[in-house]
């Protein structure tokens, strides 16, 4: 792979001493990491193998594609396995079951260093921004050898030239941070299709949220780099692009020369080649009348907004500091499906929020019914340490939470069931993704609105946009033809 960034890396001399500005100096220490994995490798008499195993949501998934860029540049090759060489967790902490699983799988890595005493292991992303965590990782796993966190990713090579250098656990976590690194390796996971970040962090504050301790305050890129990296995307061959953010509705408001997220959703479909552009996460207190419009106007937007309710309440509402009401969320739905009537619109709903009673659970049940999401995403509130929420008073029992829950979940599910059909009978557009996990003679490809449809198909034709019928409906996808 002969790059810009390797013809870069190549000029750096690393007799000379390290530069201080970003990336060069992450340049340097690639270059100066594959000395070291060249002498691991020999040891080893074979290549050696990388691993990250990613929890958590999308920001964590590009921040993953970032951190094999590194190690590929520095010599790695890529494998799914934990038996990997190098095995790193970018962990997630939104819920504790997420947290609880991470440390599940440390106890296998421990008993593997015993016998592979040669095996790196590295923790990052949004636990290690966690006092407590990174306290009882330096106590009770002293075998981790690389712990950093999520404002740092890109420092990967650096902080693995310390590791080696060190010859014991390297610690390496910032608190917040202004930098935004551009022009550093990336592996992406599909070859006609990407995730750019183009903001960091959260201001939002929801009561139970833990994101924005952990991602840090927010920081949009600036306009020009996100073009610039779609373009280089696009001459690679990516045709869809998604736009990432904890809110994208905020983009812009914070840079010198500020823009807004619907401007920059329309330059960024300009881009030659660039044939379908998605975003997420969309905060219904500041999606813009002007969004609207642009995603109204501009068929490469894919037509899917992904608009998390969490509760439809509108006394939770306020407790969770979502800052709008039950009456103004179906208000903003209403006129999202008046302009764009084919839109598909998916949820995420909090269920046992502190303080939660059955009238409240009653109201998001209504806001469910009248809605319609094409899918929601369910959760059973999970209490985190530091947030305002985690203070709240509750009464509720774990069987009243249960109860509820199960009973949104089954009225979503019946709901999405029958929602997902109205297409049935109709030809549309598919980005072929993959050949079928079920049935290895059977295409997967994602409709425009995020709908998943199978069909017969080769496999060459992955990553190309064609068109299919729909002609079953499964209740969550379609059983298609090509035409
Ligand atoms: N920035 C996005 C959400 C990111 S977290 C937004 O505001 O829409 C993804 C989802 O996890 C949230 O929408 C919420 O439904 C859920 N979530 C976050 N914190 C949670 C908690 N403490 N307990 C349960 N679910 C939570
Ligand atoms: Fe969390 Fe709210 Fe920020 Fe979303 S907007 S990441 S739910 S604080
Ligand atoms: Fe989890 Fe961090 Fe995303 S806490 S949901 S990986 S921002």
């Amino acid at each position: 792979m002969i790059n810009e960034i390797d013809k870069k890396i190549d000029k750096i001399d690393i007799t000379e001493p390290c530069p201080a500005e970003e990336p060069f100096r992450q340049y340097y220490f690639i270059k100066k990491a594959r000395g070291y994995y060249r002498e691991l490798a020999k040891k080893a008499g074979r290549n050696l193998t990388c691993s990250i195993q990613t929890y958590g949501c999308q920001m964590n998934v590009r921040d993953s594609e970032k951190l094999t860029g590194i190690l590929e540049e520095i010599g790695y090759t890529s494998s799914d396995s934990e038996d990997a060489d190098l095995v790193i967790y970018n962990t997630c902490t939104v819920r504790e079951n997420a947290n609880r699983k991470v440390y599940g799988h440390l106890g296998i890595m421990k008993h593997d260093k015993e016998t592979h005493p040669d095996k790196m292991i590295g923790l990052c992303g949004c636990m290690m921004q966690e006092p407590d965590v990174v306290a009882t990782i330096q106590k009770k796993y002293r075998f981790v050898d690389m712990v950093f966190g999520t404002h740092n990713v890109f420092k990967l090579a650096e902080i693995y030239c310390n590791r080696i250098e060190a010859g014991g656990q390297v610690v390496d976590i910032w608190k917040d941070t202004n930098l935004v690194v551009e022009d550093l390796p990336v592996k992406k996971e599909f070859p006609f299709k990407s995730g750019v970040n183009i903001m960091f962090g959260c201001n939002n504050f929801c009561t139970y949220c833990i994101v924005p301790y952990v991602r840090g305050r927010e920081r949009s890129r600036q306009p020009e780099d996100i073009i610039r990296e779609v373009k280089r995307l696009s001459e690679e061959g990516v045709k869809e692009i998604m736009l990432l953010g904890q809110n994208v509705n905020s983009y812009g408001k914070t840079l010198e020369e500020p823009m807004t997220f619907a401007e920059l959703l329309q330059k960024v479909t300009e881009v030659d080649g660039i044939e379908r552009v998605r975003f997420m996460t969309s905060h219904p207190k500041d999606l813009s009348d002007e969004l609207i419009d642009v995603i109204a106007a501009n068929e490469k937007i894919c037509r899917h907004i992904h608009l998390p309710m969490q509760s439809g309440s509108s006394r939770i509402l306020n407790q969770m500091n979502r800052r709008y009401t039950k009456e103004s969320y179906l208000e903003l739905v209403d006129k999202i499906r008046r302009q764009i009537p084919e839109i598909s619109l998916t949820t995420d709903i909090i269920v046992g929020f502190p303080g939660e009673t059955e009238e409240d659970f009653l109201e998001t049940m209504d806001v469910v019914n009248r809605v319609r999401f094409d899918t929601a995403f369910t959760f059973i509130y999970s209490k985190r340490t530091g947030t305002p929420a985690a203070t709240f008073e509750d009464h509720a029992t774990k069987e009243e939470i249960q109860n509820r829950f199960d009973r949104l979940i089954k009225r979503v599910s019946e709901i999405s069931g029958e929602e997902i059909c109205r297409y049935k009978g109709q030809v549309m557009p598919v980005l072929i993704e993959s050949v079928s996990e079920q049935n290895q003679e059977l295409l997967t490809g994602r409709l425009s609105n995020n709908i998943l449809v199978h069909f017969k198909g080769d496999p060459s034709m992955i990553g190309e946009i064609r068109d299919v019928s729909l002609d079953e409906c499964k209740g969550f996808y379609y059983m298609g033809n090509l035409v």
